[in-house]
């Protein structure tokens, strides 16, 4: 999950391609790198760590051509050290890659037998040996590529540059996404569009098994068996996003408190307001019919898919089948061809997931998608997409989407109820009635538990390890809430069902490891508060997240009690994530952590 770009221009592309890569930095930032072609030779700079350092080594030693490509990384192979970083230069052959090739160990051994020096630890510079190889071979530049391409197995977005062709870029796809983009003179290609959004906003993607020829004046795409193939141009809606942290120290920070508007942008599409009704949703799954539903995603995305288990199952009377994408792949699940599966991800990229809606799309299941970018991989492989409308999120650590996420599922499951006849029009208009208190609900929420969240989380900052507890839809939040502090602040933080406390983590209760509670004032209130006295017998000390009701139920002593509105429990996880995320980012803060970029993570994992 690193993220390529490339420009074929007609005036210096160093500069530009730096500033591209700052676009795709949420896909890693161990390091980066950039080449290009000066007089005939290939020349790069590269630098370890953040993209500042790579700029902070061009300052010094500048980089002149009009042709390049450039890479941020997220190491998968080999040590992120400058050695290891992209473009990987072999005998005039440079090559930047995302993605994992998965016979790299065969091929470099075969090559090595074969006479090849390698350089680096990783396993894309087998992909520069073997075009050099080719080369050496007598192969032409293209010949060398499609015979390379037959011979690499695994994911992969590549841009490759020959030093003897000043004009041209070459491309391939097979899992990780790659977008090329057309401009005046010049072209332009990148993992997003978003990352080419300062240059053009006509792109085409490529399609797995798609590799492709960039002169100055447009590109020829080809298929496997080097047939030519058109891909369509798209006009793309990514310039439209200002990518900017407005008044606030972090991007995290800015998305948090984006949250009501992304909200109604949401539930604007879902819900019609006058009539407190959901809007049919669009073609392709039929919720009164299938028999089932099978959910799957990773990371947080899962844990949203999660708090929508729960919802499909009560409101629709829909079993769910869910599990994380890396083990929903590989299951062997028996699955119902008469079903639908949900794929929930932000990027609608990541690769385990999109590994797991193939595998239900081969068992003829009907596909929805649950993601941020339209034109990814997961939308457009699916029957049905359903927006989540978030903007774009930076920050790695998922907040806007996940609440986004909660709401279209909230709006899926309502609507499935209704399909299947087990709400009733009435349950319909009081549950919408909720749904759309949510964005005034939130703000004011924001507005007003900033104080006491940060004298938490100082508190919090101190601690080596915390659990998490919650019932119901609160259980997934509970694990939200763990994932998050965990992400971030770098504290060691584990979220449990509040009934399975006495069936292990009980042992590790004392006054150093904090219990944070969630538990509106719900069915369940009364068995969490059981558990809370467990707690509480034992010198944990708790942290309680609750509302005004149980605040006043529940006469523990608690080490801080936070206080949200009474809301209804559809409402609630999207309410009850303003104070989980509020707490991991001040506690991050505290810590003096890398928040919109914490150590050995990425936004969009584009590898198994
Ligand atoms: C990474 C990110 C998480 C995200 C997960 C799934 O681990 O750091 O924030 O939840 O990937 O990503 P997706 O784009 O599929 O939602």
């Amino acid at each position: 999950m690193c993220g390529i770009v490339g420009i074929v221009g007609n005036q210096p592309v160093a500069g530009r391609l730096v500033d591209a890569l700052k676009r795709l930095e949420y896909r890693g930032y161990d390091s980066a790198g950039v080449a290009t072609i000066v007089d005939g030779a290939l020349a790069r700079r590269r630098a370890e760590g953040k993209l500042f350092n790579l700029e902070k080594r061009l300052a010094e030693e500048p980089l002149a051509g009009t042709i390049g490509i450039a890479h941020t990384r997220w190491a998968t192979h080999g040590a992120p050290t400058e050695g290891n970083a992209h473009p990987h230069f072999v005998d005039g052959v440079a090559v930047v890659h995302n993605g994992i090739i998965e016979n790299f160990s065969e091929l470099k051994d075969e090559l090595i037998a074969d006479g090849a020096t390698f350089s680096t630890q990783t396993d894309t510079e087998v992909v520069a040996q073997l075009l050099a190889k080719y080369r050496r071979d007598g192969l032409g530049r293209r010949e060398a590529m499609h015979a390379m391409l037959r011979r690499v197995t695994g994911a992969y977005a590549l841009a490759v540059i020959f030093a003897d062709d000043p004009s041209t870029i070459m491309a391939a796809r097979s899992g990780p996404p790659l977008a090329i983009g057309h401009g005046h003179g010049e072209m332009f290609l990148g993992s997003d569009a978003i990352a080419l959004a300062p240059f053009t906003n006509e792109i085409s993607y490529l399609v797995d098994g798609d590799w492709a020829i960039l002169g100055r004046d447009g590109a020829h795409i080809f298929d496997m068996d080097g047939n030519r193939v058109e891909r369509p141009k798209q006009v793309s809606s990514a310039a439209a996003y200002l990518i900017d942290k407005g008044n606030h120290r972090h991007f995290m920070e800015k998305e948090i408190h984006e949250q009501p508007e992304a909200i109604s942008h949401a539930l604007g599409h879902y819900v019609d307001f006058l009539e407190h009704a959901v809007r049919p949703v669009a073609g392709g799954i039929d919720f009164a019919k299938v028999p089932s539903l099978a959910i799957s995603a990773c990371g947080t995305a899962y844990l949203a898919g999660l708090v929508g288990k729960y919802w499909f199952e009560r409101y629709a009377r829909l079993p769910v089948e869910i599990d994380v994408a890396s083990e929903f792949r590989y299951r062997e699940i028996p699955l119902n061809p008469e079903s639908a599966a949900l794929f929930i991800s932000q990027s609608g990229e990541t690769a385990d997931t999109l590994a797991s809606l193939r595998y239900c799309k081969e068992h003829g299941l009907k596909i929805g998608a649950v993601v941020n970018t339209r034109e990814s991989s997961i939308a457009r492989e699916s029957d049905a997409v359903f927006p989540i409308l978030a903007g774009p999120e930076i920050g790695v650590a998922s907040t806007k989407a996940f609440t986004c996420q909660l709401t279209v599922l909230a709006a899926l499951a309502i609507g499935a109820g209704k399909a299947r006849g087990t709400l009733t029009a009435a349950d319909e208009k009081a549950l919408v009635r909720h749904l759309a208190e949510m964005p005034r609900v939130m703000a004011g929420v924001l507005n007003t538990i900033q104080p006491s969240i940060e004298q938490l989380a100082r508190d919090l900052s101190k601690c080596k390890d915390v659990l998490y507890l919650g019932r119901g839809t609160s259980y997934p939040l509970a694990m939200e809430g763990a994932l998050k502090l965990k992400e971030i602040s770098y504290i060691h933080a584990e979220g449990y069902a509040a009934g399975e406390l006495k069936h292990g983590p009980i042992a590790l209760i004392d006054e150093n490891m904090p219990v944070i509670v969630i538990a509106p004032h719900d069915r369940f209130f009364e068995k969490t508060v059981s558990n809370m006295q467990e707690v509480a017998a034992r010198g944990g000390r708790i942290i309680f997240i609750t509302d005004a009701k149980g605040a006043a139920a529940s006469k523990l002593e608690t080490m801080a009690t936070i206080v949200l509105p009474d809301v209804d429990e559809v409402i609630a996880p999207m309410i009850y994530s303003l104070p989980i995320q509020l707490l991991a980012y001040h506690t991050a803060v505290f810590m003096g952590t890398d928040v919109d970029q914490p150590r050995n993570l990425a936004k969009s994992v584009t590898v198994e």
